[in-house]
């Protein structure tokens, strides 16, 4: 390529970057300024631009722009196929102008507007994989001169480094993509277990989820809290001929308004300031599958049409983008607020029910269905024994009939972390009536060892307090009263269960 010897300061400035390539996938823009800056330098040239494409406005624009009037530039757009940098993007090709303001394809919209004289104009493509993603620009040599060949020859050096960064970056963020992907359904894997009953009105409410699940119809499923909702709507998933395809939850509950629009829809990348590439939606990652809307009722009501629009049109469009993408979806929500006064009270769109509510589902509370209580104490039992190395053989009749007895606001959960409590808790072989720890008539009675009896109070006020904080562990010392250091210290000394990060598993209770 060079018949002289090389310029050994542009050498050491195209290697320099050549190693930051390797190392910086998230600073693509530092990265971009360092290449034109250097690009800039090794041809003198006055003033410089790197603009990117924007593949749905078909526009470039401008990521980095050096001169005397690069600030003022960056407002500017150029479209694909005017201009001479529009020229480039179009035609994939480098280009060398003399005198640009005498070619028809100059583009002096810009030139005029900040009042720059563009002479001399090189300008190369960028590329990846081949296919031009922006074009990085030289105007006007220092000196009054025109560029030479060698300066084309290094520019495009340069923009294949740059090239290589946004491969990189590129491939990094679908990693990035990939795993949270993965991440997201082990998490739903981890958290399925069986779902199990004996009562004759969930068992006709499972035949009638697994006739529901062959269709492709929206299931509403309501209840109180910790009824097992979610692992309903696992259950049709798992029933219907879409069990291979992803199961994609969503807590709507769970995210501010503004995260919640572009989790559930995606997004289009803003001119490649601080990310590369596009995101996908929880709608696009459910494709061939099913998307859980989990705590519909909190939806805001602005997002509530961009739903309702979604279900009704099968389609969606991501936050910035123009294209639609079409769906291939089941939607599954639940909810435990009640619908119908959130729609008297202006506060739930009645026409966006009507489309969620197609096949609905209404969980009994476990105090209607009591003779699961010790099938599920049981089921529950195995497992903390299992999780906490604890070898607890069942329950003294006592425990059973004050299990039986209580009425169990929060349901299934409830029983759950009741019985975790217990088993961390319990010295005995079998679980006694006051190792529940449950409030109400007869009083828990209290250990005989006065250590042991304080310490079984100190753990179960905390863990109340803990689950009104939702975990938050400041709000919870501020509101017991004692340093956050002094409750984290607690926490571990009187092994008291945490509970899970987000709000999704916020004992509700
Ligand atoms: N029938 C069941 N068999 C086994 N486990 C169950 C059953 N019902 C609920 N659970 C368990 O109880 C817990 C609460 O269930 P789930 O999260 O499905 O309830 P939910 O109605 O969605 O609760 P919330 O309103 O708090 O979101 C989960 O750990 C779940 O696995
Ligand atoms: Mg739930």
């Amino acid at each position: 390529m060079f018949k002289s010897a090389i310029d050994p300061q542009k050498l050491e400035a195209f290697l320099e970057i050549n190693n930051r390539l390797n190392s910086r996938y998230f600073d693509l823009n530092g990265l971009f300024t360092q290449i034109l800056e250097s690009a800039t330098a090794l041809t003198n040239g006055e003033s410089s631009s790197l603009l990117l494409l924007r593949p749905d406005s078909q526009q470039l624009e401008f990521v980095v722009a050096l001169g005397p009037k690069g600030e003022e530039v960056k407002s500017f757009t150029v479209p694909k196929g005017e201009g001479i940098a529009g020229w480039v993007a179009e035609h994939n090709t480098s280009i060398h102008v003399p005198d640009a303001e005498k070619d028809p394809r100059f583009y002096s919209k810009i030139s005029r507007n900040v009042g720059y004289p563009n002479q001399n104009i090189l300008a190369v493509p960028l590329r990846v994989q081949g296919q031009c993603v922006g074009v990085l620009e030289m105007i006007n040599k220092k000196g009054g001169q025109s560029f030479h060949t060698e300066d084309m020859t290094w520019l495009e050096l340069f923009a294949n480094q740059a090239g290589l960064a946004i491969q990189n970056a590129k491939n990094f963020q679908a990693m990035k993509d990939e795993l949270q992907t993965l991440k997201d359904v082990l998490e739903t894997k981890v958290l399925t277990h069986s779902l199990l009953t004996q009562n004759a009105r969930m068992n006709e409410i499972l035949s009638l989820c697994r006739k529901y699940a062959s269709t492709d119809s929206a299931v509403l499923i309501t209840g109180e809290n910790g009824t097992g909702k979610e692992l309903v709507a696992e259950y049709v998933h798992q029933n219907s001929p879409r069990s291979r395809g992803p199961f994609v939850r969503v807590n709507c509950a769970a995210l501010p308004e503004n995260l919640l629009e572009s989790e559930l829809f995606g997004y289009v990348k803003g001119a490649f300031t601080d990310a590369v590439s596009d995101r996908q939606g929880r709608f696009e990652q459910a494709q061939g599958g099913t998307l859980f809307l989990d705590e519909i009722g909190t939806v805001p009501l602005f997002l509530q049409s961009k739903l309702l629009r979604a279900l009704q049109s099968k389609t969606i469009e991501r936050v910035g983008g123009s294209q639609p993408v079409e769906l291939d979806i089941r939607i599954v929500a639940a909810t435990n607020s009640d619908l119908h006064q959130a729609i008297a009270e202006g506060t739930f769109r009645q026409d966006l029910f009507y489309r969620l509510n197609v096949l609905p589902v209404n969980l009994p509370s476990l105090r209607e269905r009591s003779e699961d209580i010790p099938l599920l104490a049981g089921f529950f039992l195995k497992e903390m024994n299992q999780r906490f190395r604890k070898a607890i053989e069942g329950f003294q009749p006592e425990a059973l009939d004050r299990m039986r007895r209580y009425d169990w606001p929060g349901n299934v959960r409830q029983l759950q972390n009741t019985i975790e409590r217990a088993v961390v808790l319990a010295n005995g072989r079998r679980l006694g009536a006051e190792d529940l720890g449950l409030p109400g008539e007869d009083e828990p009675s209290t250990p005989q060892d006065l250590k042991a009896a304080v310490q079984q109070f100190k753990a179960g006020l905390i863990e109340r307090t803990l689950a009104e904080c939702k975990g938050n562990q400041t709000k919870a010392s501020r509101q017991l009263g004692i340093q956050r250091t002094y409750l984290s210290k607690l926490i571990k000394e009187l092994n008291v269960e945490l509970m899970e990060k987000g709000a999704q598993d916020v004992a509700k209770y």
